[in-house]
Formats: C-alpha cells, sequence, structure tokens
C-alpha cells in the first residue's frame, strides 16, 4: 500500500488526477473505474482542465462506475449517471459508448447484477479502480455487513448512508433506499486501487480501513489485502 498525505482537498484532488492521467498515459485504451459523491469532484475538474490543456485523451478510455441508485432514472440530477456526465464525461472526450454505469431502473435485480458483472468482464476488467470513504468505511454501496459482498448486487442503504448523502436532496425522504453496487470482490479484482479521502469526518473510517482487523463491518478494510492500493488522504482526514 503506498500512502499520500495531502495537505488539503486540492492537493488530494491533484495528486489523484496525476495518478489517473498517468494510468492513461501508460495504456491508452485502459479501464477506469469511477467513484461518485463529493470527495471525486475536484479530482475530476483537474482532469477537465488536464484535457482541456490537450495534455490528456479519453477517446480510447473506457469506464464502468461502482454504483448508482436503484429507481432513479440517468436524467434525474441526483443519479449517478447525470453525476458522472456533468462532472466529468461531457468535459472530456470519453465516448459515452464507452461509459458504463449500474441500471437504476431495471426492476430484475438479477438480471442487472449479471448484466454488469458481463459488462467488467467483456472490458477485460478494471486497470485502475477509483474509491471515496462512506463515513460508515463503505466502499462503492458496500454496506458494513456480516460477510463480504462477492458480486455486483442491489444493496439496502444504511441510515449513516442516507443520512450522509442527504445533504444532496431536497429532503430525507427522497435519498432511495436502494442501490446497485459493485461487490467487495468485483471492487478486488481492479489491478490498482486508488483510494481518495479528505475532511475530518472520514478520520474515523479512514484508520479503521487502514490500521484496523480486516472485517466486512468495515468494508474497506479488506483493502489491505489488495497488492497495489494507492491511499491519498488530506491532513484532515489523517487527523
Ligand atoms: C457514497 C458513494 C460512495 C462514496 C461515498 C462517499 O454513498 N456511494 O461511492 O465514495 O458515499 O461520498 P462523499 O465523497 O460524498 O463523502
Amino acid at each position: 500500500m503506498r500512502i499520500y498525505h495531502t495537505a488539503n482537498y486540492d492537493e488530494m484532488s491533484l495528486k489523484a488526477a496525476q495518478i489517473i492521467s498517468a494510468q492513461i498515459t501508460m495504456k491508452p485504451d485502459c479501464v477506469l473505474g469511477l467513484a461518485t459523491g463529493s470527495t471525486p469532484i475536484g479530482t475530476y475538474k483537474e482532469l477537465t482542465r488536464q484535457y482541456e490543456a490537450g495534455l490528456l485523451d479519453f477517446s480510447q478510455v473506457k469506464a464502468a462506475n461502482l454504483d448508482e441508485y436503484r429507481d432513479l432514472p440517468k436524467d434525474n440530477d441526483q443519479s449517478y449517471a447525470y453525476f458522472m456526465r456533468e462532472n466529468l464525461f461531457k468535459h472530456v472526450n470519453i465516448l459515452p459508448e464507452n461509459t458504463n454505469i449500474p441500471n437504476g431502473t431495471q426492476t430484475d435485480v438479477d438480471v442487472e447484477c449479471e448484466r454488469y458483472e458481463k459488462v467488467i468482464a467483456q472490458l477485460g476488467g478494471v486497470d485502475l479502480q477509483l474509491l471515496g470513504l462512506g463515513r460508515n468505511g463503505h466502499i462503492g454501496f458496500n454496506e458494513p455487513s456480516d460477510e463480504f459482498p462477492k458480486m455486483t448486487h442491489c444493496v439496502n442503504l444504511t441510515q449513516s448512508t442516507i443520512d450522509a448523502n442527504k445533504r444532496f436532496f431536497e429532503k430525507e425522504e427522497d435519498v432511495p433506499r436502494q442501490a446497485y453496487t459493485m461487490g467487495i470482490g468485483t471492487i478486488m479484482k481492479a489491478r490498482k486501487i486508488l483510494l481518495i479521502v479528505n475532511g475530518s469526518s472520514k478520520r474515523e473510517a479512514l484508520h479503521r480501513a487502514l490500521y484496523g482487523p480486516i472485517t466486512p463491518q468495515v468494508p474497506a478494510s479488506i483493502l489491505q489485502l489488495h497488492p497495489d492500493v494507492i491511499v491519498v488522504a488530506d491532513a484532515d482526514a489523517w487527523g
């Protein structure tokens, strides 16, 4: 595990973007596993800046996102499909047909989970998986539980996650109660993982993930077993 301490959010974002752009330079047709939330917004801004400066080319890049709320159509402004379009895809030259995200409106859970696993397999697996960290130690939407879920699945969001994410919605009742997410097994198959963390609200989760026991009660703790993880976190997160 390689660990970077940065002074603040902007430095974290810059470092993360440099790692992603190095990946694209090294393998122009790489598969990026992408994340949503407030943490990666600065990273996506920096990638956009590099693209606009002519330093990056997404024309062969493929993307597979971690998760999506259940029941939100992709044009809903709270869907992760919408988030990705607004924060990255529409600003760079990635081809829409090369972007993938679970389909929140597929009502048949088995069909959607199998489809998404197949999509990732057909892409040849993920080269670099970007991850944020939930306040309860979740990655993607893999909530604390009694076991590490292997594959893409449908989850019931915990109250802690609903509380954390309600800031993006008009009212708490609007926050979806379920989501599709890559499983822990899906995430761990990525060849390289980049975990980005900022802010004091993530301090406990970060320490438990990196230095605590490996347990599905702290889903991110499994990253201790991955052979190629980079952690970039700011001073507030390290504490
Ligand atoms: C969300 C997402 C995760 C994200 C995490 C942290 O619920 N499903 O992929 O990493 O929670 O979000 P934020 O970056 O807004 O703190």
